[in-house]
């Protein structure tokens, strides 16, 4: 009786543990570091850096004055610091490459998470067109209209 209730307990701890590590699997980071939450959370929800690769990350940080039709310049000691996070965090910053590298060629830095096949495959398979138009979305990059926790990380909520 008490050997049998043993493995009971140890297999009940395993699917626990089972159900843990793919939670995490969708999980991305949230951005831990206080300078880049405050100064590129400013106008949107920061973006975890996973989510594009370095190349990308160095294009928009060299493109602050001009970002995105807006100016979100900010002086030189703080882009250094802010570049260095996202370079250490980017898709493409472990050997293996994260899951925002699938499809996506060693040459290629888009501007949009929104634009990686990753993000459009995703989101062209699971997203009906109308939710694009339901006002409060306004914007594909709106992340947290439909991903309640994206500042903590995680889209996988609906
Ligand atoms: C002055 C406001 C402002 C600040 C500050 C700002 N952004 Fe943006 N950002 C924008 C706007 C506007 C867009 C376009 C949003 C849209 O298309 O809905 C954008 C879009 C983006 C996108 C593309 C989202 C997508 O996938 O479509 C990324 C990535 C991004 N910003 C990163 C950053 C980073 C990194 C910082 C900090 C260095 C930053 N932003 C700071 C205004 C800002
Ligand atoms: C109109 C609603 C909507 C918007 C806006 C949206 N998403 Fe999604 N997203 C979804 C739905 C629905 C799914 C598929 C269901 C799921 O897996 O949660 C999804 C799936 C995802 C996934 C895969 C989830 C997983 O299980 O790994 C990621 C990552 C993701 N979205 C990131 C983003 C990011 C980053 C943004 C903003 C740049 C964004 N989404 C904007 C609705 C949206």
């Amino acid at each position: 009786m008490f050997v049998n209730r043993g493995i009971y307990f140890t297999a009940a701890a395993m699917v626990l543990l089972a159900g843990t590590a793919v939670k995490a699997d969708e999980r991305y980071k949230p951005v831990m570091d206080q300078v880049v939450a405050k100064e590129c959370g400013a106008c949107h929800m920061a973006f975890q850096p996973q989510m594009l690769p370095k190349k990308s990350w160095q294009k928009i940080m060299d493109g602050l004055p001009n970002h995105f039709g807006e100016d979100a310049s900010l002086d030189a000691k703080t882009v250094r610091h802010i570049t260095a996070y996202h370079l250490k965090n980017a898709a493409d910053s472990s050997w293996l490459g994260g899951k925002f590298m699938r499809g996506l060629s060693k040459t290629s830095a888009p501007l949009r998470i929104t634009e990686t096949p990753y993000w459009v495959r995703e989101h062209n398979e699971e997203v009906p067109g109308r939710a694009w138009k339901d006002p409060k979305v306004k914007s594909k990059a709106n992340c947290i209209a439909c991903h309640k926790r994206a500042n903590s990380g995680d889209y996988d909520d609906d």
